[in-house]
């Protein structure tokens, strides 16, 4: 399902938090809002189920109209046949595993085959057999599977996701990123994830949308928006940024401390040293700017290197 969003306005107390703003979510593609902290994201996700009322504009699911000031529509959450997964997983405690995920479908008295879909939907997260469990009794990657299966059971035409996996510990986030991204694929649906984390945007989505403040910096693929950040504010938010001059910059993997021919040399001194595992990364004062280049050995503190860039390395923003 395609979401469009038009001339969207949105205030708490006076506040404006979201901007006249215009968003399309292509059918099918996983999209992913990413920005910092107030921004606004969880605002657009709460407009686009329905829990929240934008103060004017439009919202499009395909060819149908959800939310219109002007024509006075305002479809209700349950009849917006969307899937919502929360960051808090956000599951009723006395409820077991199993009535967890049956509670929206009992909710819209949809009870048909109801231990069939309900089975189906957490064998998909490969819960079957904590169905009798109650939720404290979870780990916290299982509550989120459970999220899911409540967000999947009732066949959305849409799952939105908000920081579903900000409350987990590092490595079980990035298990559990590639097991929603699997997921996800396997249901052919449109997905709108919400982050302020740019590996995870940058290594879950086909499409990304960047917010600052209520409004979109940029939108493109991935690499598009690392590699060619269109403002400062991206530049600096997605990656690392090593500033050539107040309006252009390079990302510190592309350059090399060994002399490469047609590459641009800037004289440098190692002001200090990160060891990674698989590499160093250095950290340089070039006439007064400090950048971040990446290295397989180690350099001394006050070690004299040259810096070589490709011209087509450097953005100008
Ligand atoms: N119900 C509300 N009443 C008043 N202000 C609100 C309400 N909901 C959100 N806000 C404000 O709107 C702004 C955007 O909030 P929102 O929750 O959409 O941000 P976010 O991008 O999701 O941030 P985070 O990454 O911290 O979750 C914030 O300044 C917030 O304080
Ligand atoms: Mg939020």
């Amino acid at each position: 399902m395609k979401i469009s969003m038009n001339r969207i306005c949105k205030s708490f107390d006076k506040a404006e938090v979201i901007k006249s703003l215009d968003l399309e979510i292509q059918d099918n593609d996983f999209t992913t809002l990413l920005g910092p902290s107030g921004c606004g994201k969880t605002t657009i996700l709460r407009m686009i189920a329905g829990l929240e009322k934008p103060d004017s504009g439009e919202i499009w699911f395909d060819d149908s109209c959800v939310f219109s000031d002007k024509n006075r529509i305002n479809i209700p959450p349950e009849k917006r046949n969307i899937g919502f997964v929360f960051q808090d997983f956000a599951l009723w405690p006395h409820l077991s595993v199993f009535e967890n995920v049956a509670f929206g479908l009992r909710a819209k008295k949809d009870t048909v085959n109801i231990k069939e879909r309900v089975n189906e939907a957490l064998e998909s997260v490969q819960l079957s057999e904590y169905k009798d469990r109650y939720p404290s009794q979870l780990s916290g990657g299982q509550q989120q599977r459970v999220g899911f299966a409540r967000a999947i059971v009732t066949k959305p035409d849409c799952i939105l996701f908000d920081e579903p996996l900000s409350a987990l510990d590092a490595i079980l986030r990035e298990d559990m990123r590639l097991e929603m991204k699997g997921l996800i694929e396997k249901l052919n649906t449109t997905a709108v994830f919400v982050t302020h984390d740019q590996m995870e945007a940058m290594s879950m989505s086909d499409w990304i949308i960047v917010m600052n403040k209520g409004r979109i910096e940029q939108q493109g693929k991935p690499e598009n928006i690392y590699q060619r950040p269109k403002t400062h504010f991206i530049a600096n938010f997605i990656g690392k940024s090593n500033w050539v001059e107040s309006d252009s910059m390079f990302r510190p993997e592309t350059a090399a401390l060994k002399k490469k021919d047609g590459y641009r040399e800037f004289p440098a001194v190692v002001s200090g040293i990160d060891f990674l595992g698989e590499k160093y990364n250095l950290y340089l004062n070039v006439h007064g700017k400090r950048w971040t280049v990446e290295s397989s050995s180690r350099y001394s503190v006050g070690a004299e290197v040259s810096v070589y860039v490709n011209e087509h390395d450097i953005v100008t923003i």
